[in-house]
């Protein structure tokens, strides 16, 4: 059974509470998605503000499109969404969420950020231990042939359009290395993460993600019903809002900066 202790309390009382908290753990788990990325500039995939806050223009749902379905049957579609996914993301640099992460992560003990964001931005930020659930948009590879490249940003990909991309080693169709929706995470990931959960954690934090996904919001259930601390950063609701301890309704920076400044006060 999950608890429903959440406390609620003002914005400066809860980054407090945070603060406290993050101060004591020795263990902790960041579960992050889109919301931490919002800060820094880019568009959430829902909510207020987001990229497919209903429908897309083709009247489906982006589940449908950016989907290992959809690539099969109609690449184009799937990669002048993918296309649209990375746009906004050229040039932008970690905002204060990862920022702020990466350094927790440096103040001790141990601090695991499991990611759905495919921006590379808590790379980018430094993040030292880091799992990224849904891999990585700068990494395409030949769904074909064993091609694969790194690369900066799509712009060299824009001339393909509205066609989809091809290999230019084998000419076949190319596609970011992430999970798209309808395939499994990939194996390795899965297992890194497994055993992070296995270690255990003494406090389970989920930050800026609707956490509608199964493996996002299990450990924070997890964590509930085995008694340890949780705490939701997200100025909107989610599942997961009645059951945590403590929900902080604001945007995930202030309040992670403002719980830094506890952590590594004298
Ligand atoms: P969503 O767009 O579903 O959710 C973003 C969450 O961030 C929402 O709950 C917002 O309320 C919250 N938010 C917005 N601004 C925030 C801020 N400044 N601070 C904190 N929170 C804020 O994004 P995800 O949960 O990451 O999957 O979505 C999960 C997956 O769905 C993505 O990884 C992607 C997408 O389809 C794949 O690509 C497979």
């Amino acid at each position: 059974m999950h608890r429903h202790g959440t406390r609620r309390l003002d914005t400066a009382e809860a980054h407090a509470t945070l603060g406290r908290w993050l101060r004591e753990a020795r263990r902790i788990l960041v579960l992050t998605g889109a919301g931490v990325s919002a800060e820094a500039g880019l568009p959430t995939y829902r909510g207020v503000g987001g990229l497919y806050d209903g429908p897309t223009e083709e009247g489906l749902p982006i589940e449908a499109i950016v989907s290992i379905d959809c690539l099969r049957r109609d690449p184009a579609l799937t990669w002048r969404h993918l296309l649209r996914i990375e746009r906004p993301c050229r040039g932008v640099v970690p905002g204060p969420a990862h920022r702020t992460l990466a350094a927790l992560a440096a103040t001790g003990g141990e601090l695991v950020v499991v990611t759905q964001n495919v921006d590379g931005l808590h790379a980018k930020a430094g993040q030292p231990e880091l799992i990224a659930l849904h891999g990585d948009l700068y990494t395409l590879c030949c769904t074909a042939c064993p091609w694969r490249e790194r690369v900066e940003d799509y712009a060299g990909l824009d001339h393909f359009t509205p066609a989809a991309p091809s290999c230019p080693r084998c000419g076949a169709l190319i596609r970011p290395d992430v999970v798209l929706f309808g395939e499994a995470l990939d194996p390795g990931v899965v297992r890194r993460y497994d055993e992070a959960l296995r270690r255990g954690f003494d406090l389970v934090l989920s930050v800026g993600t609707s956490a509608l996904f199964a493996y996002v919001a299990g450990p924070v259930l997890d964590a509930v019903d085995a008694g340890v601390p949780t705490v939701e950063i997200n100025p909107g609701r989610t599942e997961l809002s009645p059951v945590v301890d403590l929900h902080v309704a604001g945007p995930a920076g202030p309040a992670l900066a403002d719980a830094l400044a506890l952590v590594v006060a004298p």
